[in-house]
């Protein structure tokens, strides 16, 4: 998921994702967002059997009145009306295998239930649901692209069992409680893009008590890389260009090229070190003020000599059952060294080991790619690091105050003796 307009470094080291970003318009970096008139909660679907009311409800349980829908959000939900995005989407086979695969593993809990698919795009998840056996399903979106996911429904005869709901999932209303919530609700860096808040809104409106959610829980990692390819691509090219020192351009480059957060694909061979574990969500019980700011320190050992050119961040997210509901604690114990400096290893043994078999969708740099890649914030210079060397300091991600979309990004960090600090925006 992406979204916002207008702001981009415009950086794509893999091709691919630049040329289909170019397609969209403008080589945005994510999906982009143009204004959009937003209609809360009106129903597209013509469902008979459910009353679908937008008044107020004196039955409905108190309920905090929902934030506003801002200028920002609108343009939000405008770019996901554009069809490039949930083309993108749906073609990372990843992604949708693995949301399809979750779906089918859990389809005796999801027979003959409701479900809430919050965001529903163009309805590919909600569908997946009603093939599963699904009694009812909720499709909620805010974005036009509501109107597309209504006729895909009709068009394959759906019409009866999932109910498409054009609007904000914090405003529409429905008339009963579900079993199962699914999202795809994860941006880069997992909470770019702020969408897991509507999906703590959408349980608190309506999870039945032991329903289920997918996908149940999310993690975020970082680890220390190494990118000479990259550095000498966008920064040491100006020392010689056809013979002529421009080396004048270096510090213009640095900071076009570094200020903000790049989205690329590397490999395990960038990663220096195990991964550290900056954020667990369990989507049963986060709550709203957890996500206005998260921080951690880490601590990591560099495994060998190489110039650290920054961190990357990837993220994944399981599709576990509601019995054995995570909790807070829950990340396997093959992933929790003592200072949370998690072997790569680790986690391609998580798979194997999950006690649950559990389905995992993973953005790890050795797992095979999705349109996520893997998010990198480069140093504005490489620091030489010995193996063995100690790469320490503190991160803050916090949603941006004037729009909580973006995501403020407080990095400090310091090895062989000096200390850095890195402040950069995602927007
Ligand atoms: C990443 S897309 C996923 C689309 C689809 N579920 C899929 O998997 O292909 C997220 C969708 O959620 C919608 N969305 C985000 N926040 C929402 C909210 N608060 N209420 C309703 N829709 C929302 C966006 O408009 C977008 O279409």
């Amino acid at each position: 998921m992406y979204g916002i307009t207008g702001y981009s470094n415009g950086y794509h080291q893999n091709q691919q994702q630049h040329s289909s970003e170019e397609k969209r318009g403008g080589g945005r970096r994510r999906r982009g967002g143009r204004r959009s008139r937003h209609r809360p909660g009106f129903r597209v679907s013509d469902h008979h059997h459910h009353h679908y009311n937008n008044d107020d409800d004196d039955d409905k349980q108190e309920q905090k009145a929902p934030p506003p829908c801002t200028d920002f959000d609108m343009a939000y939900f405008h770019s996901y009306a554009h069809v490039g995005i949930h083309e993108e989407m749906i073609k990372d086979r990843v992604r949708t295998d693995t949301y399809r695969a979750a779906i089918m593993q859990h389809q005796s809990f999801i027979e003959g239930k409701v479900v809430m698919d919050v965001g529903c795009g163009t309805g590919i998840l909600s569908i997946f649901c009603a093939q599963a056996g699904a009694k009812r399903v909720y499709a909620v979106d805010a974005s036009d692209i509501a109107l597309q996911a209504n006729e895909v429904v009709k068009a394959n005869n759906l019409a009866e069992k999932i109910i498409v709901l054009h609007g904000r999932v914090e405003d529409v209303e429905i008339d009963e409680e579900v079993d199962v919530i699914i999202s795809e609700w994860m941006g880069y860096m997992l909470l770019y893009e702020s969408m897991l808040g509507s999906v703590i809104t959408a349980r608190d409106r309506w999870l039945k008590h032991g329903g289920l959610i997918l996908p149940s829980n999310a993690t975020l990692y970082m680890a220390p890389i190494t990118h000479p390819d990259r550095y000498n691509d966008s920064i040491e090219f100006w020392r010689n260009v056809y013979g002529i020192d421009m080396s004048a351009m270096l510090q213009l480059a640095k900071q076009c090229a570094f200020e903000e957060p790049c989205v690329e694909t590397i490999t395990g061979e960038n990663v220096l070190t195990w991964p550290h574990v900056v954020k667990h969500v369990d989507c049963y019980t986060i709550q709203h003020d957890e996500l206005e700011s998260v921080s951690t320190r880490y601590k990591f050992q560099s495994m060998m000599r190489a110039p650290l050119h920054g961190f990357a961040f990837w993220f994944d997210v399981e599709f576990s059952g509601p019995t054995n509901s995570p909790t807070n604690n829950h990340i396997p114990s093959l992933l929790t060294g003592a200072s949370n400096n998690n072997h790569i290893d680790g986690i391609q043994k998580k798979k194997r080991a999950n006690p649950n078999e559990a389905l995992v969708l993973s953005t790890a740099p050795e797992d095979p790619p999705t349109h996520w890649q893997q998010t990198l914030i480069y140093f504005y210079d490489p620091i030489e690091v010995e193996q063995d060397q100690i790469i320490e300091g503190s991160l803050t991600l916090s949603q941006s105050k004037e729009n909580r979309r973006f995501m403020n990004i407080h990095l400090e960090y310091s090895s062989g003796g000096r200390s850095y600090v890195k402040e950069s925006v995602m927007r």
